[in-house]
């Protein structure tokens, strides 16, 4: 398939025709011009551009900083009106997060460096751990794992208490999504078995329906800087491991209540996320579908108003994946991934398996092609099964850049102040400030990008002044948006979870 590429023409945020030999059609309105680069042209800018350019250092600097400003300027164009704080309905869990230096633990606890990555389902001992650890440590791959050996979970645990420099914080797709939303200016029901203690720390705009537990479940961070070494591996990039062994979780014991309140709630918007705690859980044979079809009742009975969005997070457990592609995903309208959990799900529409490890570090061409066949796939089994909602929004964020389509005339709104905030916010998560330190910011993203990995594609460049480039393909709109990859790592948990909803935030 051929893919035109049409400006949007109200927007100021105009796609200007790349610099390049190849010939191009940009059209506005029915007339298409085409425009044509001679190569002699653009050897002749080259040569200018190279003798205008002031020292390198310089315009580092400049660009940072107006890429910055602009970011920023974008991401105020569409604040929340304080008259009608959004509702957000989010299900489901959260725990205790304990933020660890993965290396320091591992070292702590003994475990020297596998000589062989091996990638486990769940993990039952050390061997396995380190094994896994060696798997995804050197890409710098975002992973979870359940471990099904209380002794060696309990182990970890405890010796990260005693780690210094050790870190707790709220944990959980849903509580995190949760979080950041309150803190956005939504009103929020969660539905989640939390303790008193951890109720607690939320934001005073959430409200928590579930059982009350004495211990809530516990998730260990192992993080982990770019660069780290551990024995002869490197970490390409910061990331962490995580490891849990959850309780409650997996069961969505809060379901009930959450359902209850929900008719009183009207959300404008509900999100599901958490799902990843069922992966590879020793549920009993046919539990989880039963609670998968619970959950789907409860999608179907919601308004049809109302936006349902689906957070992704690594899955490897294909009878989990095979039961949330049948039960879950058809019901929501838009959808939430990282560059793993792309292709993974893509893999599996396909009728693949389960794809474990991807390029941690994909070109917007690759990303932005896995997203239209994502849209299309999804779309036409929808329409052939004549079930389930259209899929109008897929949000992919990734360490170099934000994604987001969404289809033209659905109820999302400002999808490139979205961009913009999904972007800023992984720079002020993962540098745990919500002031932007230029001094730990980069861009990764080179100065233009292809659109699509098709010969003769489009390149977009990237302006300083507008980095948040948006365009119409098909039935929908495309938004991509530079990321100011933060260098000096406080956290990287979470980080999706925050990118999503504050992207969510300003579509509502
Ligand atoms: C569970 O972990 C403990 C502590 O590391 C270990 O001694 C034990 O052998 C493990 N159990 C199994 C079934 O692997
Ligand atoms: C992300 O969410 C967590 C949990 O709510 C919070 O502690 C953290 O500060 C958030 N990050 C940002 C950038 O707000
Ligand atoms: C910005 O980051 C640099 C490098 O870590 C640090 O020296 C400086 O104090 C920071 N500036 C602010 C305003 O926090």
């Amino acid at each position: 398939m051929h893919i035109e590429i049409h400006p949007i023409s109200t927007a100021k945020h105009k796609i200007e025709p790349a610099s390049s030999k190849l010939a191009m059609a940009v059209e506005f309105g029915n007339s298409a011009v085409v425009i044509k680069y001679g190569t002699v042209l653009s050897f002749v800018m080259v040569l200018l551009a190279y003798w205008l350019r002031p020292p390198v250092r310089d315009t580092l600097d400049g660009r940072l900083d107006t890429v910055l400003s602009s970011l920023l300027r974008a991401e105020r164009k569409a604040g929340l009106s304080d008259f009608a704080r959004p509702r957000v309905a989010i299900g489901f869990g959260g725990c205790v997060d304990i933020i660890v230096d993965g290396v320091t633990l591992l070292n702590k606890v003994g475990l020297e460096p596998s000589s062989q990555p091996l990638h486990h389902d769940y993990i039952e001992n050390a061997e396995q751990l380190a094994q896994s650890f060696a798997y995804f440590f050197p890409p710098g791959a975002a992973s979870e794992r359940f471990v099904m050996n209380d002794t060696l979970f309990s182990q970890l645990v405890e010796a990260s208490r005693e780690l210094p420099g050790n870190r707790w914080s709220l944990g959980g797709n849903a509580a995190v999504m949760a979080s950041r939303m309150a803190l956005e200016g939504c009103e929020v029901l969660l539905g989640a078995d939390f303790s008193p203690e951890l109720t607690d720390v939320l934001p005073q705009q959430i409200t928590v329906v579930g059982n009350v537990v004495e211990e809530p479940d516990i998730h260990l961070i192992l993080e982990y800087p770019s660069g780290a070494t551990w024995g002869q591996y490197t970490s390409k990039r910061a990331n962490r491991f995580i490891v849990h062994s959850d309780d409650h979780n997996p069961y969505l014991a809060s379901m009930e209540a959450f359902e209850r309140k929900l008719k009183d709630f009207h959300p404008d918007l509900l999100v599901v996320g958490g799902m990843q705690m069922m992966d590879n859980f020793p549920f009993r044979k046919g539990e989880r579908e039963a609670l998968l079809d619970r959950l789907a009742q409860l999608l179907d009975s919601s308004s049809p108003g109302m936006g349902v969005h689906f957070e992704m997070a690594s899955f490897v457990d294909e009878g989990l994946l095979s039961e949330l592609l049948r039960l879950v995903l058809p019901r929501a309208d838009s959808l939430g991934m990282n560059e793993q959990e792309l292709p993974n799900l893509l893999s599996l529409l396909r009728g693949g398996s389960v794809t474990l490890l991807s390029d941690p570090n994909p070109r917007v061409a690759t990303v932005l092609d896995q997203m239209r066949e994502l849209y299309r796939l999804v779309n036409r089994q929808r329409r052939d099964s004549g079930s389930g909602r259209p899929l109008t929004r897929v949000h992919v964020h990734t360490l170099a850049f934000q994604a987001i389509i969404v289809t033209r005339g659905s109820q999302w709104k400002n999808t490139m102040s979205a961009t913009a905030k999904a972007s800023l916010t992984a720079n002020r998560h993962v540098c745990g400030s919500p002031d932007i330190n230029l001094s730990k910011a980069k861009l990764i993203l080179d100065e233009s990008f292809s659109v699509s990995r098709r010969e003769g594609s489009q390149r977009i460049p990237l302006q300083e002044t507008r980095p948040v480039s948006c365009w119409h393909e098909d039935d929908y709109e495309v938004c991509v948006a530079p990321v100011l990859v933060c260098t000096e790592v406080y956290q990287t948990a979470g980080g999706g979870d925050n990118i999503s909803a504050a992207g969510l935030v300003l579509q509502i």
